[in-house]
């Protein structure tokens, strides 16, 4: 197990798709998953797809803590999950606005829209496929780190680059930004969203 270095926005590797895993229960993939977990756990984030740890695999791992539980009933908290081979299906053309940030795009963040509904499904690494439904926050998440997979990160995604900023700073001025651009209540940001710890 080892803490890998995590690669950030200019880097290449983020920018290509990465290549589907042929034999999910390879010990190479267990040992790439293993040094995963050691890297998110240091990095305090949320989730981590197997780019950011300059590896084109399509491997991802990702949590929903209790504190995302939004108010949809399948908007709910996950355990660990380990996912070599996502696959995600919008349930419908819902949508909606909220914060992300990336550990490979440091103290930056953005409003992005994802869909609202979706359901997923992934190889595990006992080689079988389980999927799940999700909402909201738990749905962003996972479309957040799929999309590295892809070779995409959020600001790609987003059309109002007047909802990128720092952290920080956005942070501080949030009453008069979610005034100016009508965004819901619900869609505070704070320091630990999607991904970044
Ligand atoms: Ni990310």
């Amino acid at each position: 197990m080892a803490i890998l270095k995590i690669a950030r926005m200019g880097h290449p590797v983020l920018n290509q798709i990465a290549e589907t895993v042929a034999d999910p229960t390879d010990p190479e993939i267990a040992q790439l998953i293993g040094d995963m977990l050691d890297t998110l756990q240091d990095a305090a984030g949320i989730g981590l797809a197997a780019p950011q740890v300059h590896v084109s695999k399509r491997v991802v791992i990702f949590f929903v803590p209790e504190s995302r539980n939004g108010e949809d009933e399948e908007d709910t908290p996950a355990e660990l999950t380990v996912m070599i081979n996502p696959v995600i299906e919008p349930l419908s053309d819902e949508t909606n606005l909220d914060w992300e940030a990336c550990l490979s795009v440091p103290d930056l963040m953005g409003a992005v829209e994802r869909y609202s509904h979706i359901k997923y499904s992934w190889d595990t690494l006992e080689g079988n496929r389980e999927e799940r439904i999700a909402s909201g926050f738990h749905a962003r998440a996972v479309q957040h780190e799929c999309d590295h997979l892809d070779g995409m990160l959020y600001p790609v995604r987003m059309s109002d680059f007047t909802l990128f900023g720092y952290a920080e700073d956005i942070n501080r001025n949030i009453e008069l930004m979610r005034r100016g651009h009508g965004l819901e209540d619900g869609a505070e940001p704070d320091l630990r969203i999607v991904e970044e710890g």
